[in-house]
C-alpha cells in the first residue's frame, strides 16, 4: 500500500491524477471493478454520502475496508457527511489515504484538517460549486489537496457546471501568488470532452465515474482519457 503522497506533490509534476470513482461501479463486484482499472488509474476515489450533507446515501467505513485489499493505489475517500471528524478515524483505519471533509460540513475547519492528520492520512477539503474560493483562504496552508466540485454533490452522471473552469483557474492563481503545492481534485462530469479544459485550467486530479464506469471498458476509457491530454 502506498503510505503517503508527498511524491505526488512536486511542484513541477503536471502528471495528471486520474481518479475513478466508484459510485458508478458495480457494488455488487466492487473489489473486481477495483483491481480492474488499478493499472492505469492513479488514485482510487470513495464517494462517502449520509442521507444528510446530500440526499444520497452511499457506503462507509466497512465497505472501505473491504475493498482495502483490492488494490495499492491510494484510496481517496470524499466525505459528504455532516461533522466528518466523527468518523475520520474510523475511514483511516479501514485504509483511506486522503481524507477529503467539506467546508460545508465542518463548524471548525482548521481543527477538522488538523485533527484528521493526527491518524495518518493526507488531508483534502472540498467545496461545492456553490461555495465561494474565499472559505479556503486560512486554510490553504494547512492541505494536501482542495477539491472543487463541478456538480452539486450527491450522485454520479451529472453535467458539468461550465462557470466551474474560471472557478478552477482562480484557485490555482491564487495557490501559484501564495507558493502553495496542493493539488486541485475536480469531481463532477468531467470526461472526454472537458478533461483538458480543466487540466488546463489548473487541476491535476480528476475523479471520473461515469467516463470511466459507465462504459464497457474502463481501462480503454482511461486510456482515452490520457490521450485527450497528451
Ligand atoms: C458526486 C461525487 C462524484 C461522482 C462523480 O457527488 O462526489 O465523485 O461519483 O461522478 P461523475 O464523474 O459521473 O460525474
Ligand atoms: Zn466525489
Amino acid at each position: 500500500m502506498i503510505e503517503k503522497y508527498s511524491d505526488y506533490l512536486n511542484k513541477n509534476d503536471r502528471d495528471v491524477i486520474i481518479c475513478p470513482s466508484i459510485l458508478s461501479a458495480d457494488f455488487a463486484k466492487l473489489g473486481e471493478d477495483i483491481d480492474l482499472v488499478s493499472n492505469d488509474a492513479n488514485w482510487i476515489h470513495v464517494d462517502v454520502m449520509d442521507g444528510m450533507f446530500v440526499p444520497n446515501i452511499s457506503f462507509g467505513i466497512p465497505i472501505v475496508k473491504a475493498i482495502r485489499p483490492y488494490t495499492t493505489l491510494p484510496l481517496d475517500v470524499h466525505l459528504m457527511i455532516e461533522d466528518p471528524t466523527r468518523y475520520v478515524e474510523d475511514f483511516a483505519k479501514a485504509g483511506a489515504n486522503l481524507i477529503v471533509v467539506h467546508a460545508e460540513a465542518c463548524k471548525h475547519l482548521h481543527r477538522a484538517v488538523q485533527y484528521t492528520r493526527n491518524f495518518g492520512v493526507n488531508v483534502g477539503v472540498a467545496i461545492n460549486p456553490g461555495t465561494s474560493l474565499s472559505v479556503l483562504d486560512e486554510i490553504l496552508p494547512f492541505v494536501d489537496m482542495i477539491l472543487l466540485m463541478t456538480v452539486n454533490p450527491g450522485f454520479g452522471g451529472q453535467t458539468y457546471i461550465e462557470t466551474m473552469t474560471d472557478k478552477i483557474s482562480k484557485l490555482r492563481k491564487i495557490m501559484n501568488d501564495r507558493n502553495i503545492f496542493a493539488h486541485i481534485q475536480v469531481d463532477g462530469g468531467i470526461g472526454k470532452a472537458n478533461i483538458k479544459k480543466v487540466y488546463d485550467a489548473g487541476a491535476n486530479a480528476v475523479v471520473v465515474g461515469n467516463a470511466v464506469y459507465g462504459t464497457n471498458d474502463p481501462v480503454g476509457a482511461i486510456k482515452e482519457l490520457r490521450k485527450c491530454l497528451a
